[in-house]
């Protein structure tokens, strides 16, 4: 999609559709409706049905054909709540729901005006942001697919046009590299093995100037990844370590990022196999990894000054006749020693040996991501990720970066009083905790592989993928925390 500014008066814009939006300053029972832009032109346009066909409410949205006064063929209103609650979060989904309504209209471009409420660089941002989001269908592989897609899109603001156009570079930046990684994750395990995800992150890592190293089974036994290496026995898809380096000329020696990635291209569960109900899902276990992959890729594009390892951790979860079992003993690279409950708790064994690698790399802060736990899920549901940190002060950067992003998680507890759940009569830690508390005891296992380094761990099993489809967001891979961990990154150059 192509994006670009227009400074012009809404009325002087050629487009197939002009996209305004409704807003509502009523309280209570009372309306008020008003366009969110003081323009005479479009109020005109407007006028018959603001307040009866056009109430404000969110998301609604009126179609109206060959407008009066208006040089565009159609104008399209669309809601957005209450004047009080509306934002830069809700401007994104106006943005998502315009481009999904309009594309299945098949129209190829639309001109969306930025509306007055937030500050103009913010809503930029989050037009752009949104339109990437609500562009993306995951239906890849219908025959009959039509392929349709916004192809331009023009955003009519008012401001400081530098500043504007590098806001809508920035964003352009962000919103592709959300949509690469849903691409990742839409894609079946037999189409993205392990080499294969490792081969779309040394593609990408050529296109945007990343170092980019790929290791197989030799050198993740050689690194004494016990607990990596313990899931990938199992399956006869080769494993990959993928490690990608931003170390832009001029960053300080410190801090340095890492970024670590769940990524199991498939869960079975192993030995402790699923059931089938639902299995297909678990394609989608590589998320946490793709999430890195393509927050490098933005990373390397905005060249913030500070320096980023990205590490994901790629298997499959497989039952064979090399599985490991319940019963058995890992040692990880740390050299704790595991006692395995459950194979299906893989992702916490994959992620130890990837965040302990990060630490002997020299990372001195650390996010991970996963889709580790259905216990998140029945915490937090579809709505809000899980977040941990074993630092507040981390965590308050990354929550900042958060709200900038537009993204939701919920924090979640490491009391040590936890710890008891997960400890081993026979070694020094098991891999999972027993029925309660599950996706924080998960977390605490982590936790012990993180050490004293400040680290951020991301659980986005009830986020990853969108159950059902919204009017801004199609069902399928959501593209969550993307934003959030460049954000966060790029806070890294500015805080020192
Ligand atoms: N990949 C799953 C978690 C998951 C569940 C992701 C639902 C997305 C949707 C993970 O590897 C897993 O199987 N976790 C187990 C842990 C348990 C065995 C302690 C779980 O959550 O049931
Ligand atoms: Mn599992
Ligand atoms: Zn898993």
């Amino acid at each position: 999609m192509k994006t670009n500014l227009s400074f012009s008066a809404p009325a002087e814009v050629e487009t197939d559709c002009l996209v305004a939006v409704v807003l509502d300053r009523g309280e209570k029972d009372k309306t008020d409706v008003y366009l969110a832009i003081e323009d005479k032109s479009v109020q005109q346009a407007a006028a018959d049905v603001l307040g009866t066909e056009a109430t404000g409410k969110m998301l609604e949205t009126t179609l109206l054909h060959k407008p009066a006064n208006l040089k565009a063929k159609r104008l399209l209103l669309i809601g957005g709540g209450k004047t009080k609650k509306f934002s830069s979060l809700e401007l994104r989904k106006l943005a998502g729901a315009a481009v999904r309504g309009l594309k299945s209209r098949s129209l190829r471009s639309f001109a969306m005006i930025t509306p007055d409420g937030p500050n103009a660089g913010d809503a930029v941002t989050a037009i752009v942001e949104g339109a990437f989001v609500g562009n993306f269908d995951s239906n890849t592989y219908q025959s009959d697919r039509k392929d349709q897609q916004i192809d331009n899109l023009t955003i009519i603001a008012r401001g400081d046009q530098k500043n504007l156009q590098n806001e809508l570079e920035e964003a352009r930046i962000i919103g592709e590299s959300q949509n690469f990684v849903r691409q990742l994750v839409n894609e079946p395990s037999n189409r993205m093995t392990p080499t294969i995800l490792a081969d779309h992150a040394k593609k990408m890592s050529e296109e945007v100037g990343l170092k980019c190293e790929v290791y197989g089974a030799d050198k993740i036994k050689e690194l004494k990844m016990g607990a990596f290496w313990g899931v990938a026995q199992g399956s006869d898809e080769p494993p990959a370590l993928i490690v990608m380096r931003y170390e832009p000329a001029g960053a300080p020696e410190k801090p340095v990022l890492g970024l670590v990635g769940k990524g199991i291209t498939f869960d079975t569960g192993g030995i402790s196999i699923k059931p089938a109900d639902g299995m297909e899902k678990m394609k989608y276990d590589m998320a946490g990894g793709a999430t890195m992959i393509g927050v490098m890729r933005a990373i390397a594009l905005l060249k913030p000054k500070v320096k980023v390892i990205g590490i994901v951790c790629a298997t499959e979860n497989m039952p064979s006749g090399k599985a490991q079992k319940p019963g058995d003993i890992q040692t990880a690279m740390s050299g704790k020693t595991i006692e395995i409950i459950n194979t299906d708790a893989e992702g916490r064994l994959v992620l130890a040996d990837g965040l302990t690698y990060a630490r002997q790399l020299g990372c001195t802060h650390l996010v991970d991501a996963a889709t580790l736990t259905g216990a998140v899920v029945v915490a937090l549901g579809y709505a809000n990720a899980g977040i941990f940190a074993n630092d507040d002060a981390i965590y308050e950067r990354f929550s900042k970066a958060m709200s900038k992003a537009g993204e939701k998680m919920w924090r979640l507890p490491l009391d040590d009083e936890y710890k008891e759940q997960i400890r081993s009569n026979i070694a020094d830690i098991m891999n999972t905790g027993g029925r309660w508390g599950g996706a924080i005891t998960a977390a605490m296992f982590l936790k012990e592989f993180a050490e004293d380094t400040p680290w951020i761990h991301l659980d986005i099993a009830g986020t990853a993928w969108m159950e059902d489809q919204k009017a801004w967001i199609a069902k399928g891979p959501s593209g969550i925390a993307v934003r959030s961990l460049i954000e966060f990154a790029r806070d890294f150059a500015n805080h020192r």
